[in-house]
């Protein structure tokens, strides 16, 4: 959702901003624009649609001077909330006098007391956006003091920002604020590039500087000055990214999302690296920062996610109360901030988010917080809101995660809640024998999603049978329901087909009347309690003619015989299950939606951090 691109320093900006707005492609937008600070002018060139098309509009018809020359610009990648996309609303942004130029992620609640003020003072607005009155308050504020313009505009403001400012009069500085809409510094050789996350960076720096709600920076080409609103100096420390720019590269894959499955193993692997301690039993989650008296008091666990997090949290709920005799809620964390929630000092609220930026997820943390619970975060991106917002937590340390559809970030928070399953378990009822099998459980899982993957070419075969289906099942029990659920939202996120997850006990509850031989059924068949039952589901739909597609453990020629086709998978223990099933489900919705045509890496009207309610 949304993307921001600065750049200042020797070099010429305009590559190194359309560049870095491709790195960013994937958060999802629908128009782009840049401004470039050359020769004591702010060039600005925008365009609806994709950042191809803005390319193409300032090779044709943008000054070649300023395109070459210019050392310092700005660049976005606009997600619309004020206004139609359209080239009039694409940022960046400028005020009357052209001496100031902006480009924002966020809301400003406030933009249209803010617009009457401003008009009232003689200001006309060529757009319908909320960033365009900043863009003129700033201008209202400005003579020579850049900074001190920014400042004093962004405390009439409410509402989320992170914004990039330039003025024609001082080239050599950027202003960059973030309240709500995450920014990042890096700090290059005699250069810096910010940007709304470390993508767009890592190309040319791995030191990187995340800023913090409040800050407002002067960025140079050598370094950063931070400050409150107030004009307080504020120190921030200079973190190394712990990945290259390989991750964010398809690498030879046809989509990031197919090569994001392919990746599993070594991401999981980094992902349980150095957290399981195999003399006692247990996993080491240091980040949790939890005493033995915390965990002892805690009589409840929250989990608070959205969309596929929540799947991964719904699956914790019977790790947790399987392993460690905890009482799990798994919550829609919009659902949870609205209702008044019932959480205090007993409970353990845990944030399981990705992006670390979703909007409702990060109210919920904030309401569990005021409400006195005990809070931790679940993300994969070092530095993100949620991240910092918890205090504790666990990184996933799977890599980024560049494919809207979330297919590696799952495997890892499963695999790390599994992790916080096993430590609590094993402080309440569970034996260090108990604990050493499930630490060495949890070690196979890689190795078992490689076999998952090995039958990439069978379930590409078999995509082909269901390609053009209009609606399907999925079914799971137990700790397969949420399963179940992923692998349905996998399907109708990227192939645009119509598919529900249901307990498999459910469907004789109404849902079979949808069912018919045009409607296939998935049915999750791993070889663990509960399958007897779940065949007796699968006789109830096939006797209806519709298809079942079975993910059956291999070997299991019986469970084989009782579906239509089958999806092998290796035999694991019951906590594995629903990990090594989901890729299976992962590759079977790719290979549907790559059949269909489907833009499988940015599907139509998604995108990968929903930054807004
Ligand atoms: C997953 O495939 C979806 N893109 C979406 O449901 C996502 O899981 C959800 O928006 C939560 O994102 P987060 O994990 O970054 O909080
Ligand atoms: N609210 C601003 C607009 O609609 C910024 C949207 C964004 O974050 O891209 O232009």
């Amino acid at each position: 959702m949304c993307g921001i691109v600065g750049y200042i320093g020797k070099r010429s900006a305009c590559d190194i901003l359309i560049n870095g707005l491709k790195r960013l492609e994937y958060r999802g937008y629908d128009s782009a624009g840049v401004a470039l600070n050359y020769n004591a002018q702010l060039t600005i060139a925008k365009q609806k649609g994709k950042v191809a098309a803005l390319e193409a509009h300032i090779c044709n018809d943008v000054s070649h001077d300023a395109v070459e020359k210019a050392c310092s610009g700005i660049a976005h990648t606009r997600w619309a909330t004020h206004g139609l996309p359209t080239e009039e609303n694409a940022h960046p942004h400028r005020d009357n006098s052209g001496r100031v130029a902006l480009v924002h992620n966020g809301i400003i609640e406030n933009y249209a007391a803010l617009r009457k003020q401003l008009e009232k003072k003689g200001s006309s607005f060529s757009s319908e956006t909320d960033t365009e009155v900043l863009a003129h308050l700033v201008g209202s504020f400005y003579s020579d003091d850049l900074l001190g313009a920014v400042s004093e505009a962004l405390k009439m403001v409410e509402g989320t920002y992170g914004v990039a400012v330039l003025a024609n009069d001082s080239p050599d500085e950027m202003i960059v604020a973030r309240k709500g809409s995450p920014l990042v510094v890096g700090m290059g050789s005699d250069e810096s590039i910010i940007a709304s996350d470390v993508s767009a960076i890592v190309a040319h720096t791995q030191q990187v500087i995340y800023l913090q709600d409040g800050d407002v920076a002067r960025i140079s080409a050598t370094g950063a000055e931070i400050y409150t609103l107030d004009q307080c100096v504020v120190d921030r420390n200079i973190s190394s990214v712990e990945w290259e720019i390989g991750a964010v590269e398809k690498s030879g894959y046809d989509h990031f999302m197919l090569k994001e499955i392919f990746e599993q193993p070594s991401a999981l692997e980094n992902t349980i690296r150095g957290r399981l301690d195999k003399v006692q039993g247990t996993a080491v989650l240091s980040g949790l920062n939890l005493t033995p008296r915390d965990m002892a008091s805690i009589k409840r666990l929250v989990i608070v996610a959205c969309g596929t997090s929540m799947h991964a949290g719904m699956v914790s709920k019977y790790l947790f109360e399987g392993l460690a005799d905890m009482p799990t809620s798994v919550e829609q964390a919009a659902e949870f901030r609205y209702c008044n929630p019932l959480v205090g000092a007993d409970d353990f609220v845990v944030a399981v988010s990705q992006s670390g930026e979703t909007a409702d997820t990060l109210a919920a943390v904030r309401e569990s917080i005021q409400k006195g619970a005990l809070v931790a975060g679940l993300c994969n991106v070092v530095g993100s809101t949620i991240a910092r917002e918890t205090g504790r937590g666990i990184y996933l340390h799977a890599g980024p995660e560049i494919g809207v559809a979330s297919t590696k970030a799952f495997t890892a928070q499963v695999i790390v809640l599994l992790m916080m399953a096993l430590k609590f378990g094993r402080r309440r009822r569970l034996s260090r024998e108990a604990g050493l099998m499930i630490s060495r459980e949890i070690e196979q899982i890689p190795a078992m999603i490689e076999k998952v993957l090995e039958q990439n070419e069978a379930i590409a075969k078999i995509a082909e049978k269901y390609a053009q289906v209009e609606h399907a099942f999925f079914i799971g029990r137990g700790i397969l329901y949420p399963a179940a659920l992923e692998g349905a939202l996998k399907l109708k996120e990227i192939s645009y087909i119509h598919a529900e997850g249901y307990q498999a006990a459910e469907l004789k509850h109404g849902p079979i009347a949808l069912l018919q031989e045009s409607t296939p059924v998935v049915a999750l068949l791993n070889d663990i309690p509960g399958k007897e039952k779940t065949l007796g589901n699968v006789a109830e739909c096939r006797a209806r003619k519709a298809p079942v597609l079975g993910i059956v453990t291999e070997g299991d020629l019986a469970t084989a015989e009782s579906v239509d086709d089958v999806i092998w998978v290796p035999q694991c223990s019951v906590y594995a299950a629903p990990i090594i099933s989901v890729v299976a489900l992962q590759l079977l919705s790719y290979h549907i939606a790559r059949i269909r045509g489907c833009e499988i890496d940015q599907p139509r009207n998604l995108a990968k951090s929903v930054t807004v309610e």
